[in-house]
């Protein structure tokens, strides 16, 4: 018997969870900045609507589609919207996506952790400059010295248990319950964080133009020359699948364990619209204008121009260091990013336990541990190497590559080849809400046409570049090709057992 959620509000808050995560906080305000301010709002929103929404209701009903025969992945679930040799192989995608998502994932949420646990000691207090901060954080990472790195060793592995615990303790045990705990301790955290910031005012004396205000006025006040710039709309589109966490299988796992009857037009919407509050208002009201009121204009562009992470790593602990009772709130930024990564990883995991237990048999604790061993082994290679461009590459390739193809085939599959009134039928089965009918068209014709553009103009763009490893140090570019091997291996690894598995579930009976 497979697994089930236990309440509505379970499956949305596990679904809000895998949502919510590091992209709300860190990503989202350091793309908005760099794009446009409050123009780039315009091409979110409509990537949003006409991808966002219809991507997660067509993820949410092939998943519970799946889950009635017993199916849990993309790869077999594929196969029985399209019975065709291929389909099973893009539905690899599904499997493989996620867990190579995984394995550098877990990596930056365990620096979290260990980041927690340095504002409660009171470290983030000395230090007083960003170089001094950026220091710290290639200690950190092992770069420079190896003085810290037993600790960002053991702040790993207790990530890693705390993991595979959960996910150990499965749907109702595990996830479920720990979104419930986390989701509102999270939002709570970002709340007072964000109204903390809202009346700060302007905390340099010697520059009162620096205040909060101003720094909503950075982020917000739009420059609509950026429209006519398609990086801008790529970039948009690239958040909406980020941040939704649509596009790689996750969510079609997730909804996997829901009953037939269950609704998914008000819940899929309402998972959405808590990961589109908590990144547009409270995601949009933390950093940037904090960067701005300490450092001004040009040193928040800065920062937000050199990268998500930095921003939180880098000019966080020394914002905090400047304000009253900066300790207990570098805890709670730190922590609360900390639970938003625990919630989306367990999601980034459970495709690969659902594989191994639905389509081989395998107790689900049995699958755990043979997860648990392999991810182990892998994840030590963007641990160690971090600094030879690994992560990025992985992130290239799972993270965006497999992302707009997987959900281009996902979109084909399910509104052309299984079709439209059958798919418009089992979204709307058991629902609680209709969705209006020129949805029906956005997603027939508007949805797929939307990822073709973006598929060629981001193929164009980044893809090609990209591949021929335009950008690599030339010292790292050993490393980038050993991590394309791995994944490779990695692939061919999946669609092998997607094979078998076929062949287990769908034996020919003579
Ligand atoms: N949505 C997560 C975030 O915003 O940080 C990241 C993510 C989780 C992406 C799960 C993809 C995924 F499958």
């Amino acid at each position: 018997m497979r697994q089930k959620w236990t309440s509505k509000i379970g499956i949305i808050l596990a679904v809000a969870g895998s949502a919510v995560g590091l992209g709300n906080f860190l990503r989202f305000p350091s793309q908005a900045a760099a794009n446009g301010g409050g123009a780039f709002m315009i091409p979110y929103f409509i990537s949003f609507f006409l991808l966002g929404i219809p991507l997660m209701w067509i993820e949410w009903a092939i998943g519970r589609y799946g889950g009635l025969f017993g199916h849990g992945t993309a790869p077999l679930i594929f196969n029985r919207l399209w019975q065709n040799r291929a389909s099973k192989y893009f539905g690899a995608i599904g499997v493989f996506g996620p867990l190579a998502i995984f394995i550098y994932y877990i990596y930056i949420e365990s620096w979290l952790l260990g980041y927690s646990f340095y504002s409660l000691k009171g470290t983030f207090l000395h230090l007083s400059s960003q170089t001094e901060t950026v220091d710290f954080l290639h200690k950190y990472q092992g770069v420079t010295t190896k003085n810290l790195f037993l600790i960002t060793y053991i702040f790993f592995i207790l990530t890693f248990i705390i993991n595979f615990t959960i996910i150990y303790k499965g749907i109702k045990g595990g996830i479920e319950r720990l979104c419930k705990l986390a989701l509102p301790l999270l939002f709570i955290f970002a709340v007072i964080i964000a109204i903390r910031v809202l009346t700060l005012g302007a905390p340099i004396k010697e520059h009162l133009d620096w205040s909060i205000a101003n720094g909503f006025g950075f982020l917000w006040n739009p420059d609509f020359s950026a429209l006519l710039n398609a990086k801008v709309w790529l970039a948009a589109a690239g958040q909406i699948f980020f941040t939704l966490s649509v596009g790689i299988g996750v969510i079609i796992t997730y909804a996997s364990y829901l009953s037939k009857g269950d609704d998914i037009v008000l819940s899929g919407l309402t998972a959405s619209s808590l990961n589109a509050f908590a990144e547009v208002i409270l995601g949009g009201s933390i950093i940037i204008p904090l960067a701005f009121a300490f450092f001004g204009g040009s040193g928040a562009q800065e920062i937000a121009r050199s990268g998500s992470f930095n921003i939180g790593f880098v000019s966080m602990p020394l914002i905090f260091s400047k304000i009253n009772y900066g300790m207990i709130f570098s805890f709670m930024w730190f922590f609360l990013l900390f639970l938003a990564g625990l919630t989306s990883s367990i999601s980034l995991i459970e495709p690969a336990v659902a594989f191994l237990s639905d389509d081989f048999g395998i107790s689900r604790k049995k699958a755990v541990s043979i997860l648990g061993t392999l991810s182990f082994l892998i994840c030590q290679f963007p641990i160690f190497f971090l600094a030879r461009g690994v992560v990025d590459e992985i992130d290239f390739w799972a993270g965006s590559f497999f992302l707009v193809v997987f959900a281009f085939i996902e979109c084909i599959l399910f509104v052309w080849i299984f079709g439209i009134d059958k798919a418009w039928n089992e979204i709307h089965h058991g629902a609680e809400l209709n969705i209006p009918r020129f949805y029906k068209f956005i997603i027939k014709y508007i949805t797929p046409l939307f990822l073709i553009f973006i598929l060629g103009f981001w193929f164009f763009q980044q893809a090609i570049p990209t591949f021929f490893l335009k950008g690599v140090a030339k010292e790292n570019i050993p490393y980038v090709l050993a991590t394309r091997a791995g994944l490779l291996i990695l692939f061919v690894v999946i669609a092998t057992l997607v094979r078998k598995a076929h062949g287990r579930r769908f034996k020919v009976k003579k």
